[in-house]
């Protein structure tokens, strides 16, 4: 198994990468242990969990509000699970979310791990330590960030994900490789038929270099003051598509990643030929929207999205394959930016 470390200020994290989940018999306390899941998760993998008592929620986003968290508190309570418990979640970012903010807040915070199984929670969503859940349609309103003891990624368990789930988190893996990583973007420029194919070697390595960068990155800036807002990248635009367009996470971060790097291109931060290569691996990966909302619907969603602070956003941009950077720009100038785009489509 592959070791990449988390180091912030008040924790220590280990995330393990490889075919072979099973460990995570080791890392358990003997006693105090429950599971966390999803319907989904649970039917496929339920037999070969370690045996504790199991507590399941219905699979989707559907499941990240207050009342599945408060429904999961009261059972623990029923368990007897006290302040030595601890939370091992099995999912994806859903139910790795749901765990990490139930055992930051269940008695003021008790022990949990996860073991992450959809390429998007792999690449992204369970490294790095933010839980949450949504508040209405507003996405992740409540949560803390703090580190998982361990993070189990097992590449194997994706031949089980289903087809848009595994696109879905090719997506947030693209945009590591745009913000941060030149050799990873080109590794999947090149791999497009053992990337589809879910060769084991291969998305051992994919996983291992997205979470070699986001560990640096978080381990940098837990807090996002700083560096850590390069892991919004697409998100802006993206929020506000998956948001009106009902999509799922990462389709929706790849047309905002689209509209970033012509953003970018815009402001002369990359050649138009950058822009095309970050536009056609998307598109090779069938990941963009076809249909683009209106200038009033975006407005109407960018004002609401929770990283504006007054009137302008923390904008992610690219100045070249491998490379972000971060600009506080005004949302009527975004807005502008968008209307100009709309109108040449
Ligand atoms: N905390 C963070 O830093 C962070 C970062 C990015 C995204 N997120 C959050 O992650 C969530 C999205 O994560 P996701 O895409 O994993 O969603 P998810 O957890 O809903 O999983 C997607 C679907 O795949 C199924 N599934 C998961 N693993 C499977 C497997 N091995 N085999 C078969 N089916 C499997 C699930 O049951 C679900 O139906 C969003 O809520 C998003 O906000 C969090």
């Amino acid at each position: 198994m592959e070791k990449i470390f988390i180091n912030t200020p008040n924790s220590k994290s280990e995330i393990l990468i490889g075919p072979q989940w099973s460990l995570v018999n080791e890392l358990l306390p003997e006693t105090g242990v429950v599971i966390l899941t999803d319907d989904n998760v649970l039917g496929i993998y339920g037999k070969q969990f370690p045996v504790a008592p199991v507590f399941s929620v219905a699979p989707g986003e559907n499941s990240k509000k207050m009342s599945v968290v408060e429904g999961l508190a009261l059972k623990l309570l029923e368990n007897g699970i006290d302040r030595s418990g601890f939370i091992l979640a099995i999912g994806g970012g859903v139910v790795c979310d749901i765990g990490g903010f139930l055992a930051s807040v269940y008695m003021r915070g008790i022990r949990c791990g996860f073991v992450s199984t959809s390429l998007l929670s792999q690449v992204d969503a369970s490294t790095g330590g933010k839980n949450g859940v949504n508040l209405g349609s507003a996405k992740n309103m409540i949560g803390t960030i703090r580190q998982p003891e361990f993070v189990i990624c097992d590449p194997s368990m994706l031949s089980t994900l289903p087809d848009d789930e595994f696109l879905s988190g090719l997506s947030e893996l693209i945009k590591t490789a745009i913000i941060g990583d030149k050799d990873l973007f080109e590794i999947i420029e090149n791999s497009r038929k053992e990337i589809l194919a879910r060769d084991i070697d291969m998305l051992t390595m994919l996983v291992t270099q997205a979470v070699n960068f986001k560990s640096r990155v978080v381990s940098e800036d837990e807090n996002e003051t700083g560096l850590r807002r390069i892991l919004n990248f697409g998100h802006t635009f993206g929020h506000a598509i998956e948001l009106h367009r009902g999509i799922k996470h990462g389709f929706a971060v790849a047309s905002g990643m689209e509209l970033a790097a012509e953003f970018s291109n815009e402001m002369g931060l990359i050649s138009s030929s950058e822009k095309e290569r970050i536009i056609s691996i998307l598109r090779d990966f069938k990941l963009l929207e076809k249909q683009y909302i209106t200038e009033a619907d975006m407005e109407h969603l960018i004002v609401h999205d929770k990283k504006k602070s007054g009137s302008s956003i923390h904008f992610v941009l690219t100045e070249g394959i491998g490379k972000a950077t971060v600009k506080k720009i005004s949302v009527s100038e975004i807005l502008g930016f968008y209307n100009r785009f709309r109108q040449k489509k």
